[in-house]
């Protein structure tokens, strides 16, 4: 079966690919190369043995995705990664991001429409549920209003899936929200490749641990929790990988109870700052260099997932610890900077 994976040269797309090669679909990979580079492919050809098809195309150009669809009829499902995901540049160019993000999924929904029937996953975010009120965070917690126009446009991009579903049965969707993504593949093939200056906080570190920044930066440690350092669930790329792989599945067996549904994908387990670094501190064996500073703006202070749904419905559950996780981090950025 072939499956489009759009974006499919990033962090988790790449990861993607690969899980859905074991499987033994036949993967198409839409990417404009924006934010990931063409040799992502030899990294995945080195894992699975197989290169996947790659059409090197910006989603903002209608005729292009017209023209793909003609060119590739038999597209069984579409995984839909491509998207900007930088929060503060978001904040700087909101059109940029409700251009990349909202059009493009606009017109791949067009085409999906036409079909005869189509399955199509999305990459969704926690950010959808801001400070959520109760811990950990069921699929079914209030969405909050968006911090970020980042933040905004997964919000409106779920509610434009859910309104077209609604009209169009033929449409099977999943919307998946992920917590914080970490790790690369444990062959260090593939992984994150943050363009500048790593906003999130495990390439910061690791990043840090090889001598490439000077300090991380804590950001804030008076917030209302254990050791006064902000909660995150940290969900293992390629356990996230695998998700996809499965809610896949569940749509083109037809095994859906409703033609959208929605997934938290994490680990159910909270991890603070301070507990991240002294995961990085047990894995590499080496200490971090780090002081606390104040708070950042707009964050929030504890997010963790709810993940019965996943765990029933698609029969998923995360597999690795945070340690295993970090230490892929860390073989990945050594490997990178050798
Ligand atoms: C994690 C924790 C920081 C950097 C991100 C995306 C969001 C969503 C989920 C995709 C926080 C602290 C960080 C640093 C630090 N993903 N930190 N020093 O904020 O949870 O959200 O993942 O849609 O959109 O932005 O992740 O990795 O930035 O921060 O102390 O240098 O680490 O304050 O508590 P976040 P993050």
């Amino acid at each position: 079966m072939k499956i489009l994976v759009t974006g499919g040269l990033g962090f988790i797309g790449s990861h993607t690919v690969v899980e859905l090669q074991k499987k033994g679909f036949e993967v198409v990979i839409i990417d404009d190369c924006s934010n990931a580079s063409e040799n992502v492919l030899k990294g995945i050809t080195a894992i699975t043995g197989i290169t996947p098809h790659f059409e090197k195309i910006d989603l903002k150009e209608r005729e292009k995705v017209q023209s793909f669809f003609k060119k590739y009829k038999d597209i069984a499902g579409v995984i839909h990664f491509a998207a900007s995901k930088a929060v503060g540049e978001s904040v700087e160019k909101p059109l940029l991001y409700y251009e990349n993000n909202i059009g493009t999924l606009v017109y791949l929904l067009k085409e999906l429409s036409h079909q005869q029937r189509s399955c199509f996953i999305f990459s969704s975010s926690c950010t959808v549920y801001g400070q959520a009120d109760n811990m950990p965070i069921t699929e079914d917690a209030p969405v909050k209003p968006a911090e970020s126009p980042y933040g905004n446009t997964k919000q409106i991009g779920e509610e434009i899936i859910r309104d077209t579903c609604r009209v169009t049965p033929n449409l099977n969707a999943i919307a998946l929200r992920y917590f914080n993504p970490m790790g690369a593949h444990p062959s260090t093939e593939i992984g994150e490749l943050p363009i500048g200056v790593p906003q999130n906080l495990v390439p910061f570190i690791t990043q840090t641990g090889v001598g490439l920044r000077e300090q991380l930066s804590v950001f804030g440690d008076d917030y209302p929790t254990e050791d006064g350092t902000c909660i995150r669930d940290y969900i293992y790329v390629v356990d996230l990988a695998i998700a996809h792989v499965k809610a896949l599945q569940r749509l083109l067996k037809g095994e859906n109870t409703d033609n959208y549904e929605v997934f938290n994908l994490g680990t159910g387990k909270g991890s603070s700052v301070l507990e991240v670094i002294e995961s990085f501190e047990r894995v590499s064996g080496q200490k971090l260099n780090y002081k606390i500073v104040d708070r950042r703006p707009g964050d929030i202070v504890k997010a963790y997932a709810d993940t019965t749904r996943a765990n029933e419905v698609l029969g998923w559950k995360s597999q690795y610890t945070l340690d295993q996780a970090m230490k892929s981090a860390w073989d990945w950025e050594r490997k990178i900077r050798n």
